[in-house]
């Protein structure tokens, strides 16, 4: 893997691609760098058929992410022009992130600001421990949060939460985030790489095919009537319909016995 910096680690472990922000000392908040160096990791855990899903988190034990750097932000995004052509530069690593074609958690501890909840909010799941504190401080920056990103907060909590957590900026406490359904899980923080492996353990025992046709089904639901691609629905309908996996999954439940998917 050919990455240009140490603050963004990919590692591979037991069927799991884990992508790992570094760099604890700034609570991870996020350079251009980590960005394209995103896209390298994910693009070759996208491409291996080892990896069967993906955790994000972040390094050390203060922050999931903290947004992204600001001390960047004079130099690189210090207008309307600049800040374009910084979204361009991030764009391919966040866009490899969103599309990502199997199964995606975030694994939440700590701050998880600004940037850091585009970045939960990009993946399926988001399991957080008690101590995390999640928020969109664009206001406190005089940013405007992207379409997109808004777009994803609203799907998960409404309206009503949605505009709570962008126009106040206020930080939410991990109860809160599951009450109003920012978050799937809340655990102690010594439980949370626990829960994460049931949930890791679950994707890997149930079959590919199947949790990519529901993953896109959801996603093509979240997308304009007129953007769906309803085609690309059936297909995978039909692939699973046709697929080995298929079979098994009948012949197991009447053998009695786990089936054992491979994706084919
Ligand atoms: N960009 C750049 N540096 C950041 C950062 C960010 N988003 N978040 C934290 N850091 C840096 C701090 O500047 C500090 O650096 P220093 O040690 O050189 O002073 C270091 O990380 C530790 O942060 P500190 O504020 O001392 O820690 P804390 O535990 O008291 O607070 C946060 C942590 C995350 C609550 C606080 O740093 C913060 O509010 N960060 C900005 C969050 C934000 O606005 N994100 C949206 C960006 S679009």
């Amino acid at each position: 893997m050919d990455l240009k910096t140490d603050k963004m680690i990919g590692e591979k472990r037991s069927g799991v691609g884990h992508l790992i922000f570094n760099n604890p000392e700034k609570r991870n908040a996020t350079s251009l760098e980590m960005w394209q160096a995103a896209k390298v990791v994910l693009d070759d855990f996208s491409e291996d058929p080892d990896v069967k899903c993906l955790v994000v988190s972040g390094a050390g034990d203060k922050s999931f992410v903290a947004g992204a750097d600001i001390s960047e932000f004079e130099k690189a995004r210090s207008d309307a022009n600049a800040a374009a052509e910084y979204a361009r530069i991030s764009s391919e690593g966040k866009e490899a992130l969103k599309n990502f074609s199997k199964p995606s958690i975030s694994m939440i501890q700590g701050f998880c600001l600004g940037g850091g909840m585009e970045v939960a909010l990009s993946t399926d799941f988001r399991i957080c421990s008690e101590d995390s504190q999640l928020g969109i401080p664009a206001a406190r920056l005089s940013i405007a949060y992207s379409f997109d990103a808004i777009h994803r907060l609203y799907s998960l909590v409404g309206p009503s939460s949605a505009k709570d957590i962008l126009i106040t900026a206020r930080r939410i406490k991990a109860p809160e985030a599951l009450r109003i359904g920012l978050v799937n899980q809340v655990t102690s923080l010594a439980g949370l790489e626990e829960e994460v492996a049931e949930y890791t353990q679950a994707i890997l025992e149930n079959a590919p095919l199947s949790m990519q046709a529901s993953k896109l089904t959801v996603d093509e639901i979240l997308k304009n009537p007129t953007d769906r691609n309803l085609v690309a629905i059936e297909e995978i309908g039909k692939t699973c319909f046709n697929s080995k996996d298929y079979r098994e999954g009948r012949t197991a439940f009447m053998e009695k016995r786990k089936p054992v998917f491979t994706g084919e």
